[in-house]
């Protein structure tokens, strides 16, 4: 079924943690294998990372155009660029052998993710996300980010499944809602490969499409019914932060961080932050946040008001968990109809300030400062 790839193909596709076949009988994968390998891809549940990606791509239109032969993109259009360098640099593989290579490549991938699994469910689970473990019991219901090895940056899928799962709970007979994340980290904010995927309307579409979705997830929070608890588990960063505003009670353990670098990337505040972090921590320490990239400690979070209480990390998860199963007993409707009662006094200002964020936002990303800084990310020049 496998055969050896092109030394140059194979020089490409090294892939730590992943053993390529490249061994076995030379036999030419059929039409039917490389559809098949296609919805393979689709299955995976471990983001291969940008390398392969490119490669997945490169043997992809080499198997079904043959050779590139289109015009080289502008040095600015980096995605584009990147992709068709990929594409390039295949030369003259045959047809053929980029769809047997794009089958190696896909079952490699495949094959170093195990054999399927029926997946674990937890007690009291409502649904099964791709990106998220959601969970309802006594009364708590339980969003979990669920992307440790990304830091739980946050993908469009993730974003999308984020808003089903608030609509759910916000409609289910639990009496409050929790977010936190598996892993290390709390979140490490908006994953920035949503920048590199270039829709055919080109950036402009995407700035759109990406503006419409922010708003209708910051949207999500502004109108959540039931009261709504962040445990802060680890280093949270970006929209991760900035929408704490729009919650109820925020718990932290100690080693907790808080950092919304948005001048770094060349961007601005989203998550009603430009108007909630003035009004809970006074002008002059938010724009330290928001202007400046002052990452904040827990205690610090705490003592600005950003932060309700925090934990030591020996004991956070007891003594969080603890208290929000007894928030949990408290009368639902009362509970709801006191939330709905604060938020309703503010509730047209902050959806103005949401439209008014993402209205520049949007003009960011199509900034020189924004793409630069997400180049300097994904070359690994740059981190927090
Ligand atoms: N977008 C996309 N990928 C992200 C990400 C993000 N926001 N945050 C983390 N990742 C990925 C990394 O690229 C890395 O992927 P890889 O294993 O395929 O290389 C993986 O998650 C682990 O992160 P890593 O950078 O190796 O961990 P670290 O502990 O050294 O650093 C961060 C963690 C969060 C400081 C660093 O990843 C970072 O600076 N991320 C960008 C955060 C950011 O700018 N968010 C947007 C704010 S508006």
């Amino acid at each position: 079924m496998y055969r050896i790839l092109s030394r140059r193909a194979f020089r490409f596709c090294r892939i730590p943690g992943v053993q390529l076949h490249t061994t076995g009988a030379s036999m030419a994968a059929s039409v039917e294998d490389f559809n098949q390998a296609k919805v393979q891809l689709g299955t995976l549940k471990n983001d291969p990372g940008n390398a392969v990606k490119l490669q997945i791509y490169a043997l992809f239109k080499q198997a079904t155009q043959g050779p590139c032969n289109t015009p080289k993109p502008g040095m600015l259009d980096f995605v584009n660029k990147a992709k068709w360098d990929a594409w390039k640099s295949l030369g003259a593989l045959t047809q053929e052998d980029a769809r047997q290579q794009y089958v190696d490549l896909v079952s490699s991938l495949v094959a170093a993710e195990g054999p399927p699994v029926a997946a674990a469910s937890p007690t009291g689970s409502v649904k099964a996300f791709q990106t998220l473990l959601v969970t309802t019991e006594e009364g708590v219901t339980t969003i979990r980010l669920n992307r440790p090895q990304k830091k739980n940056a946050i993908t469009v899928e993730m974003y999308n499944e984020l808003m089903e799962a608030l609509d759910l709970a916000g409609k289910n007979d639990s009496v409050i809602t929790v977010l936190t994340g598996s892993g290390d980290y709390y979140c490490s904010g908006n994953d920035l490969n949503n920048f590199t995927k270039i829709p055919e309307g080109g950036i402009e579409k995407m700035a759109k499409d990406s503006g419409e979705l922010l708003r209708r997830y910051v949207k999500a929070y502004i109108d959540f019914p039931k009261p709504l608890i962040a445990v802060i588990n680890g280093p949270a960063v970006g929209i991760s932060v900035t929408v704490l505003g729009l919650f109820d009670i925020v718990y932290a353990t100690e080693s907790a961080t808080f950092h919304t670098p948005f001048s770094n990337l060349g961007q601005s505040p989203e998550g009603c932050s430009s108007y909630t972090f003035p009004k809970i921590m006074g002008a002059a320490k938010a724009s330290e946040m928001l202007l400046f990239n002052k990452k904040l400690t827990a205690t610090q979070a705490y003592e600005l008001g950003l932060v309700t209480e925090v934990f030591p990390d020996s004991s956070f998860q007891s003594e969080v968990w603890t208290r929000l199963k007894a928030y949990a007993k408290l009368p639902p409707n009362s509970l709801a109809l006191s939330k709905q009662l604060m938020r309703q006094v503010e509730k047209d200002k902050l959806h103005a300030v949401n439209d008014a964020e993402v209205e520049r936002l949007v003009e960011r990303w199509l900034s020189d400062e924004c793409m630069q800084a997400i180049m300097s990310f994904f070359q690994g020049k740059a981190k927090l």
